[in-house]
């Protein structure tokens, strides 16, 4: 014997052979693209921390959706972001029909119909004037149970104007159980709900602060979860499926990883997992400096996520990483 017996590289030989033997197969469809539509602007409003990401008009919104549907990107996740003196202490810009988010749904759902999967943020923060995705009490904490009667109406607007799913992202308890009833009362029984069922509070959605224009000051760390924490997950996960979450979420992404296996091993139900704006700015950013290859280490990271367990990925740059998977 000269060498080695066992030679794991033999797989690794040819482009065709790694292909042959690859364990995750990433399609297209698999993948989600957030997107900003914007009241009060002419023309698309770039967001400096997000290079290549833009707040839209109702109109440049349909021309991008249109390039992502044509990329053969699955699903568009839509946020709404108001005009500064639209925003009041309970967000009511965001279930009021002629609110940006719900123009932009209307709009999309009238060019795609059901050929695409239209997503909604349901959530305050975009609409509040205090920035917090719930409405406040007297004493300036968030009151759970007046938010939920807020997302029930948010989810109804979201559903009547077109979402094919509607995504809570307030991680207030209970939301999914409300917003199941309140959607079946009015006879949307089959909007689908992606319940953001792991969502931490973290550092890495900096920049989407400046897409959506926050007001927030402070934190949200009475709502979202300790980054310490991997087993509450699971009993989020339990809550929201036992409540009516038709889809599950984890977000932020690539620090979660293995909350994402977790809950894919817990769960038939489809996992989705958000690669938020501060992942995709410190890989854009690194990029920009020449440190890093853009496309590479997007797609190797939207891989990793899916290989961790993710079946669907929400992604900035999901229609490019689609037309590199179709182009493969
Ligand atoms: C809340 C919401 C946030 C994001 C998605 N939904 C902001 C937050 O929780 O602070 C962040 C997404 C990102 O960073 O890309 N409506």
């Amino acid at each position: 014997m000269t060498g080695p017996f066992i030679r794991p590289r033999r797989l690794r030989q040819t482009p065709a052979m790694r292909r042959l033997v690859a364990e995750t197969r990433l399609h297209p469809s698999q993948l989600v693209l957030p997107m900003f539509v914007a009241d009060g602007i002419d023309e698309p409003r770039p967001i400096s921390s997000m290079p290549g990401v833009v707040q839209h008009t109702v109109d440049s919104l349909r021309a991008a959706a249109h390039d992502a549907v044509d990329a053969g990107v699955g699903g568009l996740m839509l946020f709404g972001v108001p005009r500064a003196e639209d925003k009041d202490a309970t967000g009511s810009a965001g279930d009021r029909p002629d609110g940006v988010l719900n123009r932009g749904l209307e709009a999309l759902r009238a060019d795609f119909g059901d050929e695409t999967v239209l997503m909604a943020d349901t959530c305050l923060d975009e609409f509040t004037d205090h920035g917090h995705c719930g409405v406040l009490t007297e004493s300036g904490d968030v009151d759970n149970d007046a938010t939920l009667r807020r997302y029930e109406s948010l989810a109804v607007a979201q559903a009547r104007a077109g979402a094919h799913v509607v995504g809570p992202s307030g991680m207030m308890d209970g939301q999914v159980a409300a917003i199941r009833d309140a959607l079946d009362a009015e006879g949307f029984i089959d909007t689908t709900i992606l319940a953001y069922t792991a969502k931490y509070a973290s550092a890495f959605y900096g920049p989407f602060r400046e897409a959506v224009d926050s007001s927030l000051v402070g934190d949200r760390r009475t709502y979202q979860q300790d980054p310490a924490n991997r087993l509450e997950s699971a009993r989020e996960l339990l809550a929201d499926l036992e409540e009516g979450a038709d889809m599950v979420m984890v977000k932020p992404a690539m620090s979660y990883l293995d909350i994402v296996r977790d809950v894919a091993d817990r769960t038939d139900a489809p996992v989705a997992a958000y690669q938020v704006s501060g992942e995709y700015a410190m890989i854009a950013a690194a990029a920009e400096r020449g440190w890093i290859d853009f496309d590479a280490a997007i797609d190797e990271s939207v891989l990793s996520i899916a290989r961790a367990g993710a079946s669907i990925v929400l992604t900035y740059a999901a229609p490019e990483v689609a037309r590199r998977l179709a182009r493969r």
